[in-house]
């Protein structure tokens, strides 16, 4: 198996601060990866910022619209030749051509206990549904949106007084943890993707794997 720094690329669409975990944790010898790549939809993204300041290559994709966007994000990525691919905030829907292309190797942070609330406004409507729970999920990315295979989840309570902000500001940190975690077991190339299964190891997960108050994974 290959082994090495974990190729690492990244899109995102904004502030990009689970980017610049991911950079502080390669950066600091926290985390085997090499994060060589960044990618963004948005020319205004803050996240921008982080790879610019790392030295890390970004492009703007997606400025002339949806198809050409996937042809972009494709070409980008053949020429990096990432292990890893990390949506990290991305906005935008990816096609069935680079998903089918990085299968396997393409992971989406999403705001929710998935299978719970894929797609927008993930806050509220757990709110809205009046769940004692909400968290976050790292899945793998298949064609279909937010439905792939979760490796890895984190919960967090929900108070009384909790808005869609109150709810996102109390996340955000515990997310930064889960997708370090994460990526940490792709460094050590211990997780893959089989067909409706994650694989740890080479065994197949009950389920998602839980990111604990010290921040590891069990
Ligand atoms: C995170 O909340 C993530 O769950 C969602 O978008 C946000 C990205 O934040 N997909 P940032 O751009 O990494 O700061």
């Amino acid at each position: 198996m290959k082994q090495g720094p974990l190729r690492t690329a990244v899109l995102i669409s904004g502030t990009g601060s689970n980017l610049k975990t991911l950079i502080d944790a390669a950066g600091d010898g926290r985390l085997d990866a090499d994060i060589g790549l960044v990618l963004s939809n948005r020319a205004a993204a803050p996240g921008l910022e982080h790879a610019r300041r790392a030295h890390i290559p970004r492009m703007l994709v997606g400025q002339a619209g949806r198809e050409s966007q996937d042809r972009e994000i494709r070409s980008a990525l053949d020429g990096y030749q990432p292990d890893l691919v990390v949506l990290a905030g991305f906005m935008s829907i990816l096609g069935p051509e680079p998903v089918a292309a990085y299968c396997g190797r393409m992971i989406n942070l999403h705001p929710s206990l998935l299978p719970r609330y894929p797609g927008l406004d993930t806050y509220r409507r757990a709110l809205a549904a009046g769940d004692r729970e909400h968290g976050a999920s790292v899945h793998f990315v298949t064609p279909e949106l937010d439905a792939g295979p979760v490796i890895a989840q984190v919960r967090i309570p929900v108070l009384g007084d909790d808005t869609p902000d109150s709810l996102a500001a109390r996340l955000g940190p515990r997310e930064h943890e889960l997708l370090r975690a994460t990526v940490e077991l792709f460094t050590r190339r211990q997780v893959e993707m089989n067909g409706p299964d994650v694989r740890i190891d080479g065994r197949r997960l009950e389920k998602p794997l839980q990111l604990d108050k010290r921040g590891r994974l069990d």
